[in-house]
């Protein structure tokens, strides 16, 4: 299937043959991306929603995709998943970001139905124990890379801006102190890679 039968929208012909998409895009629109959100906001290339499925795309297309601060307001995590895999190529990189579940941020707004632990997506990657044990959950296949720790420059309500830490020994610091206290991390930036065919 080619591009021109995956999305009829003429603004998003335009386009060219983008392979890489924004999922519920919101305000930060980028160049270089096919921008997807429920609202027609300016800069929006194709308006859906994302509960409803399959989404407006081939399968195997995506080289690259993007979900940033999304999947916390979507009922069906597993189904979303099976839907980015079933949408993105062979070694493609995924992107997603989402609130940590013991943080305020997590549970702060309204419209968030989910709330996520580093080990939530585990059940996706076979590497892992959870994988095994669950493979039968999905048939969606990605492998961890890595999980950045969003966490905030200062321990005040707004944050003051974050940064990502993806330190080995940091992250092992901050797991140990979040499993027992809140608002240490307050954000999971899963960098995903997908697996179309099971390596051993
Ligand atoms: C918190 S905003 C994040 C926006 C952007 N990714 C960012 O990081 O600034 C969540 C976005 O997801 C979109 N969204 C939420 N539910 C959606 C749905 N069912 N279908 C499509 N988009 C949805 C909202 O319209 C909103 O723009």
């Amino acid at each position: 299937m080619g591009h021109d039968d995956i999305i009829e929208d003429d603004s998003v012909k335009s386009k060219g043959a983008l392979t890489c998409l924004n999922v519920g895009c919101g305000n930060d629109i980028l160049d270089g991306y096919i921008n997807l959100d429920a609202v027609k906001l300016d800069g929006v290339d194709v308006v859906h929603d994302l509960t409803v499925f399959p989404w407006p795309f081939a399968d195997d297309y995506f080289e690259e995709i993007r979900m940033i601060n999304v999947l916390e307001h979507l009922p069906d995590t597993v189904k979303v998943m099976e839907e980015l895999w079933r949408i993105s190529k062979d070694g493609a990189s995924v992107v997603i970001r989402v609130p940590y579940w013991n943080c305020w941020q997590s549970i702060g707004d309204p419209t968030h139905l989910k709330s996520f632990h580093q080990r939530t997506l585990d059940c996706f990657d076979p590497s892992t124990k959870q994988g095994m044990e669950r493979s039968y959950y999905t048939k969606a296949r990605f492998k961890i890379n890595c999980i950045g720790y969003w966490v905030p420059l200062l321990p005040i309500e707004d944050g003051r801006g974050w940064f990502k830490v993806t330190n080995p020994v940091a992250k092992l610091f901050m797991t140990a102190l979040s499993t027992y206290l809140s608002n240490i991390i307050w954000g999971l930036e899963f960098e995903l890679i997908t697996l179309k065919h099971e390596r051993k």
